[in-house]
């Protein structure tokens, strides 16, 4: 795992922090005229990649989009805003938060709709892991988020260990013929 040459090795979060706007339009929506569930995730990927690629200054990919949240629906016609930024950084990987609001194009009401979480993982041109810079939390809500996603990490660990233990117990019946594979 290499470091990137002439790069800062701590960044603040402020540097990382991304923003899109979309508006929604008929194909973005399921048969009530609400944006599919689908379409919001993909805005967030979009959204979250680039808080990620602001940190890492490298190619990332998504390595999980492991918890969101969809309060309340969006509809055809407003204006959905994403904003993001990373939360923590580890040893190549990141998590990134990602907040959307939409917009009432008449009323100018505005709500809060879904929020997620995701980790990106900045790869070298081969797609091998490349370690990523520190993260500075400055501000009481930087710190929150930055104490939370250690706590996210240990529990995706976790499941990431119950699953792998799951996969081996299955192969191991199949093997034994008691179940099939
Ligand atoms: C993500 C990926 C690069 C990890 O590669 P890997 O060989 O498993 O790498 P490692 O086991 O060394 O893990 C590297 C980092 O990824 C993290 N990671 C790997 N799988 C993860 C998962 N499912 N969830 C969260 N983090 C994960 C590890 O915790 C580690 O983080 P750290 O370096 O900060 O400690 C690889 O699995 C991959 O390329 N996946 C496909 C990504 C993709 O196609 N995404 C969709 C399109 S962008």
């Amino acid at each position: 795992m290499n470091g990137q040459e002439n790069s800062p090795t701590v960044r603040t979060v402020a540097s990382t922090q991304s923003e899109m706007t979309e508006i929604i339009l008929p194909n973005d929506t399921n048969t009530l005229g609400n944006l599919l569930g689908g379409r919001l995730m993909h805005f967030i990927d979009m959204t979250g990649a680039m808080a990620a690629y602001r940190h890492a200054r490298t190619y990332v990919v998504t390595a999980a989009m492991d918890h969101i949240d969809f309060i309340r629906p969006a509809r055809l016609g407003h204006l959905v805003t994403l904003k993001s930024s990373v939360n923590r950084a580890f040893t190549s990987s990141m998590e990134v938060g990602v907040k959307v609001w939409a917009e009432n194009t008449r009323t100018g009401a505005v709500s809060h709709v879904a929020s997620a979480y995701l980790v990106f993982v900045a790869v070298d041109e081969h797609g091998r892991a490349q370690k990523v810079p520190e993260l500075t939390p400055e501000t009481p809500d930087e710190f929150r988020r930055y104490e939370g996603a250690l706590r996210r990490r240990e529990v995706r660990d976790r499941e990431k260990a119950h699953r792998k233990e799951a996969k081996l117990i299955t192969a191991a019946l199949a093997d034994s013929g008691l179940i099939e594979p």
